[in-house]
């Protein structure tokens, strides 16, 4: 029951407000994002590529509403894909973007954000490197896919993410394996109605294996994106089953879940992919993290209670 209540707090200024001008939280916030500074998300993806995994970086922001923010966003990223470059990690690590960081529900928010994200994209591959255009509330997933589709004419590497939780997923998953893109796919991290999405774990987890499947036997590379232990094991099984080589598909997870995990899988050849969130915007990203789990919250209230 926490899950919904949080999920909305992560869309209140007062409570974001709130939480962000308290001290306390800097422990937990620090367990989920690898710090503020642009050097600190280059000393995080040099530490993880030690251990053999590879990265793809969110430099964070949301929920935009002015576009002078929105070209600040996109020139960040810039900035990244230009000292990724210098440093060499470029061909290791990728970038993840939310296209309301860029505009996109600004009045003519689709092309705002089409043509910021289109510039990230054109120079993350002069540098060697691709994008994947996180998803967001279903209310933007068509203008989102409509991007996608777009920019993967002239970088078809560019990747696009589905959420088993909504619907229509499967559909679009048979469309993108079709297409043989690169494809994350997640559980869902927003609140939606019961008009578009499973409500249910269950069900939620059932959806997930479905649109694997299509996804595994597709023309496409999965990008398998969960700490769920069985999902992991069935993706196992099902890239076996299709014949995929180790570097046809990859586990991504996210930064400061599940360690001993990714190294797990990484020592047994898989390609495992860290997603490394950086920046002062962590609100958003730090109350969905919040609400996938409780014992993050006890560990939360924990934490304010013992100062
Ligand atoms: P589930 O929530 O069932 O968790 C399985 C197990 O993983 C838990 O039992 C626990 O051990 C561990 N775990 C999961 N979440 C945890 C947490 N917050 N803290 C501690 N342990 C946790 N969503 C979205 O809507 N759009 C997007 O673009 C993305 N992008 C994305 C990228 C990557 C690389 C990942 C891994 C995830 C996303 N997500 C996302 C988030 C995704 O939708 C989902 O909310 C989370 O991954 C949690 O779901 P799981 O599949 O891990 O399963």
């Amino acid at each position: 029951m926490l899950g919904p209540v949080l999920l909305a707090a992560a869309g209140s200024e007062r409570v974001r407000r709130l939480v962000s001008s308290t001290p306390l939280t800097r422990p937990v916030v620090d367990r989920f994002i690898a710090g503020e500074e642009l050097s600190d998300a280059l000393d995080a993806t040099t530490v993880l590529l030690a251990r053999g995994l590879t990265v793809t970086l969110d430099r964070l922001g949301e929920s935009v509403t002015d576009p002078a923010r929105a070209s600040r966003n996109r020139d960040g990223y810039l900035a990244l894909v230009d000292e990724l470059a210098a440093a060499g990690l470029a061909e290791r690590a990728e970038l993840s973007v939310k296209l309301s960081a860029f505009g996109q529900a600004l009045p003519d928010g689709h092309d705002i954000a089409h043509r910021n994200v289109a510039r990230v994209v054109a120079a993350a591959s002069d540098a060697g490197t691709a994008v994947t255009l996180d998803m967001e509330d279903h209310r933007t997933t068509d203008s989102t896919l409509a991007i996608h589709r777009e920019l993967r004419a002239a970088h078809p590497e560019t990747g696009a993410v589905l959420q088993s939780y909504l619907f229509r997923s499967e559909d679009d998953a048979r469309a993108l394996a079709a297409a043989g893109a690169r494809v994350r796919l997640v559980k869902g991290a927003y609140r939606e109605p019961p008009e578009v999405a499973f409500q249910r774990k269950t069900e939620v987890d059932l959806a997930y294996v479905r649109c694997l499947r299509t996804l595994m036997a597709g023309a496409g590379h999965p990008m398998v994106a969960t700490h769920d232990p069985r999902l992991v094991a069935v993706a196992e099984e099902l890239a076996k089953r299709a014949g995929r080589p180790s570097d046809g598909y990859e586990f991504q997870m996210l930064f400061g879940i599940r360690d001993a995990e990714q190294r797990r899988l990484a020592a047994q050849g898989h390609r495992v992919r860290v997603y490394v969130p950086y920046g002062t915007d962590w609100y958003g990203y730090f109350m969905r993290r919040l609400a996938e789990r409780p014992a993050n919250l006890a560990f939360f209230a924990r934490s304010l209670a013992t100062r």
